[in-house]
């Protein structure tokens, strides 16, 4: 189908701690189309930040393949993998994954600079003001709370204009009002700017911004809901 800009398939992973063997993922598929906003649920453990890691090139699957927009991102070398994560992907760690040494103005244009590009003064302050952390322009990631940091983050992933963005647990810290705001941000840049959303979610209310739900058991996918 031509709209389809990720897929996945038959994608297995295995860990090794110490002599124990922990099949995270076994045997998943998952499709997603351009524009579409997909949520993740499942139990603690069950494979949701292993299969988001490897949907967003950070990881790479023991089996099975990703596709994304058309590259089969196994057969990219190393340098050409850097450059398409930076040109077309936006990721929401679970820990943020900030850099202690910048601020978190720094934090944010950072991915633009790494491809030398500069960033636009009113779009970054615009986008930290809607996230409300423009008083957090000058401050170190230590000096921020939990749900600043994720803040922080989420304004990271976005500034780009990633067509694909992967979130893990995006408002795992923030509070009711927050998690809305993250919310409609999420909304609006899949329907209105046909970014491609897959967010990971404990929160139910967060799942059911997205248009469809899927639901991970024991590393693989065994339930999905369109809303
Ligand atoms: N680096 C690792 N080494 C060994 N085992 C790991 C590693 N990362 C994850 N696991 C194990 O793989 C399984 C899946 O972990 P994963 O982090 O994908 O779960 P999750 O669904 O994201 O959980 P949570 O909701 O708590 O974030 C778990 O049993 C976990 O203990
Ligand atoms: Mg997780």
């Amino acid at each position: 189908m031509e709209d389809i800009i990720l897929c996945a398939k038959g994608i297995s992973k295995t860990y090794t701690a110490g002599q124990v063997k922990i099949n995270a993922l076994n045997k998943c598929d998952i499709e997603v189309r351009k524009g579409e906003f997909t949520a993740i649920v499942g139990k603690s453990g069950s494979g949701k930040s292993t299969l988001l890691r490897i949907l967003g090139t950070l990881d790479k699957p023991d089996e099975g393949s990703v596709n994304i927009a058309g590259k089969e991102i196994e057969n990219l070398k190393n340098s050409e993998l850097a450059q398409f994560r930076r040109t077309h992907i936006g990721y929401i760690y679970q820990d943020y994954k900030l850099i202690s040494e910048y601020t978190a103005y720094e934090n944010i244009i950072l991915p633009l600079i790494l491809d030398g590009e500069d960033a636009d003064e009113e779009e970054v302050s615009e986008l930290m003001d809607s996230l409300g952390i423009d008083y957090c322009r000058e401050k170190f990631p230590a000096q921020l709370s939990g749900g600043e940091q994720q803040r922080v983050a989420i304004a990271r992933a976005l500034i780009t204009h990633p067509a694909v963005i992967f979130a893990d647990e995006p408002t795992g810290n923030l509070d009711v009002a927050s998690a809305e705001t993250v919310a409609r941000m999420l909304t609006l840049a899949a329907s209105k700017y046909q970014q491609t959303i897959v967010m990971v979610t404990h929160d139910r209310q967060m799942a059911e911004y997205a248009d469809r739900i899927l639901t991970i058991t024991d590393g693989s996918v065994t339930g999905g809901v369109v809303l």
